[in-house]
């Protein structure tokens, strides 16, 4: 039996993995979540805007654990917003505590669950990248300052501190994959850690929480691209985050970042901030002190 934990297993591309997992022999898929995820899964609920829900999922997984472990782990839920002025309970940006507070919290608490070998799949994207997101690329990854929101140095923000906000979370989940893979823990545990870039993939509902006037010309722009460009789609993006979580592709040496592009698995460099050591080292100790545990492996 390989027991699975998944995040964002309700909509889009989670979902399309999901139900390639499903299809797996002696697979227990435990999917957190506020929505339902497909059939076949077993369900608990989570909401990422708030720590102490991910407290109670983490409880509840443990419970539904047994004397078993997680084989593996996947955090793919996501969100963004057209701007980063929201705030959850715990009085962080949304983006940012979604993405990867909670993300990092879950991580955190699930660890000791985790089977000798586990697949640990931490769902970014290609946004976190100035080179493939000219347009509003992560300025840091300081993370006291993205949980009060500030994103960026202009003041006041500019139109797209939104999708900045965006690209700094799937940053802090790279830099997050990066700390654990190369982390005495990991080695121990022989983990194998995955950050999974969709890429853009159109049809899901990650913009759902932006403004019409975005939501519009997004749209109409997405058409002309599909017209032109092999664009990825949720069920070859669901594929193969369920082909890498279930080893059924392995990365080559020393690769950790699994990137869909048109459709076609690639193992590129992340950014430079992505890869800087110290970036990854404060992110990882001033995630621990936002979500109250010590700095831990
Ligand atoms: N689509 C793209 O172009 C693209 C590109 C690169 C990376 N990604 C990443 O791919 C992942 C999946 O995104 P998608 O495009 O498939 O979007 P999606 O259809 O909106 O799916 C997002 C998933 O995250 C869950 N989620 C969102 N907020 C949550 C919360 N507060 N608590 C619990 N679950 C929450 C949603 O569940 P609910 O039903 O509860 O809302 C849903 O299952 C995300 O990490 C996203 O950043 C997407």
């Amino acid at each position: 039996m390989t027991t699975i934990v998944m995040t964002g297993a309700s909509t889009g591309i989670g979902r399309g993995a999901a139900q390639d997992l499903m299809t797996g022999p002696d697979v227990r898929l435990i999917a957190g979540g506020r929505s339902k995820p497909p059939v076949g899964a077993e369900f608990l609920r989570l909401d990422l805007t708030s720590l102490a829900s991910v407290h109670e999922f983490a409880v509840a997984v443990r419970e539904a654990l047994g004397d078993t472990s997680i084989d593996v782990l996947v955090l793919n839920a996501g969100t963004q917003f057209g701007d980063a002025k929201h705030r959850t309970k715990d009085g962080f940006e949304t983006t940012f505590a979604a993405n990867h507070l909670a993300h990092y919290l879950l991580l955190r608490l699930l660890m000791p669950c985790l089977s000798i070998g586990a697949i640990v799949i931490v769902t970014t994207s290609n946004l976190h990248d100035p080179n493939t997101n000219p347009v509003a690329p992560p300025e840091h990854a300081d993370a006291r300052l993205l949980a009060e929101g500030k994103v960026e140095a202009n003041d006041p923000p500019s139109l797209r501190a939104g999708v900045r906000a965006y690209a700094s979370s799937k940053l802090c989940n790279i830099l997050t994959a990066e700390s654990l893979a190369s982390s005495d823990f990991a080695r121990e545990r022989r983990l194998r850690v995955i950050a999974f870039n969709p890429g853009f993939t159109p049809g899901t509902k990650l913009t759902r929480n932006q403004s019409p006037l975005f939501r519009l010309p997004f749209s109409i722009v997405t058409r002309v691209m599909s017209a032109f460009r092999r664009l990825n789609t949720i069920a070859s993006g669901g594929h193969l985050l369920a082909d890498l979580a279930l080893g059924r592709i392995t990365p080559p040496q020393g690769r950790l970042y699994a990137s869909q592009v048109r459709r076609e698995l690639q193992w590129p460099d992340p950014s430079a901030m992505a890869r800087d050591e110290a970036v990854q080292t404060k992110l990882w100790r001033d995630s621990a002190e936002l979500v109250g545990l010590p700095e831990g492996p």
